[in-house]
Formats: structure tokens, sequence, C-alpha cells
């Protein structure tokens, strides 16, 4: 018998179906849990491609949020999440606008950055000489000259003091369809020493940075204010009451932090289903929600001659290329979302998509707060998840 300390470093060190295995032989794992763990052999052994020590998988509901008229496409989107009502609304939300119009929206080139960060600097290398510039500039194209194939290709170098002897050099490149970090931080590595050689300071670290400012994308509606009138209460009643719910969360940080959740419960599920990096994508618009000083709502609502417009302006972060996005079911979901359209699939789409759907839940979620409340439309799918867990509970 294996002592605990051996049985989890031997564990580590083998492959999942022997971790399943070493799993059963002392308990820790049962049938009807493996079940749901390893739902076959196939997802067992992509799980083990995909991330090391991997133990099963944690399968989330997939489904498709229909009917995004997006400048003048139709889209079907696919959601991966465990909140029940995400899907249905903003669907539900995608229909009004998609009988109003659609969404016209604005995307900005795929822009990842990276930063070389510097100490012990030298004061004299406060400026990066031009001849600096251009060795710099040379070895980065001579590193990226496939990327520069695909259209890409470096945008700028820029170095910034950020305090002290402490200075950034900020590296800015078009990445085209991947995410860019792993490209961004090979590139950032050979470039370390380079500058160290050149400022006499010491690298700390070298990293892609999630900020995103030169990300952004931009999605919009607008609704005729009759269309918005519901039994009792005046279009022109139901859109103040969005508009001034939106101000709260501009002016209340309480309120703004769960109208941003919101938003993201479309965006993540959105990120998930396309094999996105979902923790990096939430941090870019949490940090540009704060950009202020101050954490705020994102999205804005105004009248404007009878019409309720909407419109959200967010950095994110989309690749439809490399990384997980290579999982069978993110391959899966770009096909679901290139159906009945002849436009590919970019990171732009993506991106152009998520801004979207982050807009068609921030409205389905304030059209119901400020409507009949949240609760009403939730209630039926919360039902069949407390009997789904008596009934397993009995079992
Ligand atoms: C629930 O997951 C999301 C909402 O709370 C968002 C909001 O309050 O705006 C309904």
């Amino acid at each position: 018998m294996l002592s605990n300390k051996s049985f989890w470093k031997i564990f580590r060190k083998v492959p999942i179906h022997k971790r399943k295995k070493m799993l059963f032989s002392r308990k820790y794992l049962y049938k009807e849990e493996a079940l749901y763990l390893y739902p076959n052999k196939k997802t067992a052994e992509l799980a083990d491609v995909f991330v090391e020590a991997a133990t099963g998988v944690f399968c989330l509901p997939l489904g498709i949020s229909t009917g995004f008229l997006i400048d003048g496409s139709t889209f079907h989107i696919p959601m991966a999440t465990e909140e029940a009502s995400v899907i249905i609304s903003s669907s539900y939300a995608a229909h009004i606008i998609a009988h109003n119009g659609g969404f016209n929206t604005i995307a900005a080139k795929p822009i990842t950055q990276g930063q070389i960060i510097m100490e012990k600097v030298n004061k004299h290398y406060h400026t990066l000489p031009q001849q600096d510039i251009n060795l710099l500039t040379d070895i980065i194209r001579k590193n990226s000259s496939k990327m520069e194939k695909r259209g890409g290709g470096l945008q700028k170098i820029l170095w910034r003091h950020i305090k002290e002897d402490l200075y950034s050099l900020d590296v800015f490149f078009d990445v085209q369809d991947v995410m860019g970090a792993n490209f961004m931080n090979s590139i950032l590595e050979i470039l370390r020493s380079v500058l160290e050689a050149k400022s006499k300071g010491k690298c700390l670290l070298a990293v892609v940075s999630n900020e995103g400012i030169h990300r952004h994308y931009r999605s919009s509606f607008s609704i005729p204010l009759h269309k918005l009138s519901l039994v009792g209460t005046s279009g022109y009643e139901t859109a103040r009451r969005i508009i001034r719910a939106s101000h709260i969360a501009h002016i209340d940080s309480a309120r703004a932090v769960t109208h941003n959740k919101g938003i993201m419960n479309g965006i993540t599920a959105f990120a998930i289903a396309t094999g996105n990096d979902s923790r990096a994508i939430e941090a870019t618009v949490h940090a540009y929600a704060s950009q202020s000083g101050k954490y705020q709502g994102l999205g804005t609502y105004s009248i404007e001659d009878n019409f309720l417009n909407a419109s959200i302006d967010i950095p994110l972060f989309f690749a439809s290329k490399g990384g997980s996005t290579d999982h069978p079911t993110a391959r899966w979901s770009r096909k679901i979302l290139s159906l009945y359209t002849n436009i590919s699939i970019t990171a732009s789409i993506l991106g152009t998509i998520a801004a979207c759907v982050g807009l068609a839940q921030n409205f389905a979620a304030l059209l119901a707060l400020t409507g009949e409340g949240i609760q009403k439309g939730h209630l039926p799918l919360h039902k069949k998840k407390i009997l789904l867990s008596e009934e397993e509970r009995q079992e």
C-alpha cells in the first residue's frame, strides 16, 4: 500500500486513464461519479492534452442563443454556462433588437500588448535612443516574419517610465487571429537580454499585458419607443427606467459590479464556447470599467427622436486560431457561427459578436429588472435545478 504522499506523487506523473484507476483503487472515485468526470475515452484523453495533471472534465451546459442580427447578418451564438437564464434571455433581447434593425458595430484591429519591465535602469537611459529602437525593431521583425505574412506585425514600441528605477518597454503587435500571448512572450524573451545590455538595467519580468487599450469593440442598437410598451407601461416609461438603471450603474459601484456581471454572463459564456481565455477577457473588461479610478457600469442608454439608443464600447481579446480555440467543441461553435453567412469567423468577428452578446445580456437584464423583476422569468429553470438535485440526493 502506497503512502498518501507517494500516491499523489505518482498520480501527477501518470496519464489520465491511470489516474482514474488510482482514484478507483482507493475509493476516491465511484462509478456513478466517474460517469460525469470521464464521459468517454476521447473526452478524457483530450483533457489530458489540454492541461497538465487532468483528472477528468467538468462539463458545462452548451446552448445556442439564436437570432442575433449584426451588421445585416444573422448569427446563432453558442454559449457555455451553468446559469439557467443566460442563453434564453440574450436570445430574447436579440430578437427584439433584430426586429428593429439589429446591431451596428465597429471593430478595432487585433492589437496585443506586451511589456518588459526593467529595474535598476540608469537615469541616462530615460529615453530610448533611436539606434536602440531600430535594433529592437529589427530583432522583432526577424522573429515575426510569419505574422507579417499573415498581415499582422509590429505596430509600435514605447519606453515608459513607471517610477524611480522602473521602466516598461511596451511592444504593440497586430496578432491577427491568435490571442498572441505565447507569441508575445517568446518575442519579449528574445528582447530582454538586448534591453539589459543597452540599458544596463535588469529585466524584472517580461509578459503579455491584458490591458487591451487598443482593442475596442463597439456595438449599438436603436428601438422605437412605441415598441417598448408593456402591459400598463408606456414605451417611454420602459426606456426611462432602463436609462435611470444604467445611470445608477455609472455612479454607484455596488450596482455597477452586478450590472457588469450581467454583461459578462454573456461574454464569458461565449468565450468558453469558442475556446477563448475567459479570465483574460474578464480582467480586461473589469480593468476598463475602473479606468476613471472608480468602478463603473458599462454600456450607455439614451432617448433621442423617440428612439431608445443603446451602446457598449469595450476592449475584448478574442482569438479564432491557436490555443484552446482548436478544441473540437470550439471548432463546432465556430461552425454554428458561420451558418448562413459567408463571413469568416476571425478574431475580430468574435470580438464584435461578444460586444453584441454583452449588450443584449445587459438590455435583457435591465428590461427584466426595471419591469416585472428578475425572479419571475428565471423561476421555472431554477425549480428544475432544485428538483434535479433533490432527485440525485434520493438516489
Ligand atoms: C444575474 O446573473 C445578472 C443580473 O444580476 C445582472 C444585473 O443585475 O444587471 C441580472
